[in-house]
């Protein structure tokens, strides 16, 4: 679903990172682990377009879009879900799902009922001011907000971040049940070795921008990412 060679990108003159090869498999997951400051961010934002790729290509379903402008992106089906649980929080849940849907007619509508259907708590949230929600609940809705453009690909950068055990696991479920579903590849990014390793079907250790160490997901790849992460 998703190939980067050779991917090089940046701010201004400094370049974070360096000559990325990496593949997400179609209907499975890849995981992308790092420190702070490794640059998983950073190279998430060149995957979607907010960042120029300096070198290297970004192949979506064999297409190159490395010179297409995010939006052209999202409309070809990658899906962003941001650092940090974001929302409009002055808007209610229901309209943060809605300015999304709005833009995809009965689509839109159908998508968002799946959403809640993954999430089945947020439905008795929806009036809810979406700055008033916890950190989980946000991002649920986020998440949930990301399927409603219909994505083939869903780009998630550390979604679980300061978020309660409980609603760990009912989104990591959700990711789960998405890409084995069949229709969905997700790229996920995480600081810490979870479930997320043992669930990828390919995982990158990033170190200073770089790919340090690379392996297959399964219940015995913790042990190997945290021995590449401690490197
Ligand atoms: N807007 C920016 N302008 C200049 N440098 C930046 C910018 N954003 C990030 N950087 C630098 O790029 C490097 C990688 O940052 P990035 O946010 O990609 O790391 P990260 O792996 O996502 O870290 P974290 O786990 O803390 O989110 C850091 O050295 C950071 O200071
Ligand atoms: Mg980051």
């Amino acid at each position: 679903m998703l190939e980067l060679t050779g991917v090089t990108s940046g701010y201004g003159r400094t370049t974070v990172v360096h000559d990325v090869d990496l593949t997400v498999p179609d209907d499975a997951l890849t995981a992308v682990l790092g420190h702070n400051g490794a640059g998983k961010t950073t190279l998430l934002r060149a995957v979607l377009g907010l960042l120029p790729v300096r070198a290297g290509t970004v192949r979506l379903a064999g297409d190159d879009v490395t010179g297409l402008a995010p939006h052209q992106r999202v409309r070809r089906g990658i899906a962003y879900v941001p650092q940090g649980q974001q929302s409009f929080g002055l808007l209610s849940a229901r309209e943060n799902l809605q300015v999304v849907a709005d833009a995809y007619g009965r689509a839109g509508r159908r998508r968002t009922d799946e959403a809640l259907d993954l999430f089945p708590a947020l439905r008795d949230l929806l009036g809810r001011q979406a700055g008033l929600l916890s950190g989980g609940q946000r991002q649920q809705l986020a998440i949930a907000r990301a399927l409603v453009t219909g994505p083939r690909l869903l780009v998630l950068d550390e979604p679980v971040e300061g978020i309660q055990p409980n609603v760990v696991s009912e989104i990591y479920a959700a990711i789960s049940a998405l890409t084995s579903a069949g229709g969905l590849s997700a790229l996920l990014v995480e600081q810490h070795i979870g479930y997320a390793v043992e669930h990828a079907a390919e995982f990158a250790v990033l170190a200073s921008g770089r790919v340090a160490h690379r392996g297959q997901g399964g219940p015995t790849a913790a042990l190997e990412a945290r021995k590449a992460l401690t490197l």
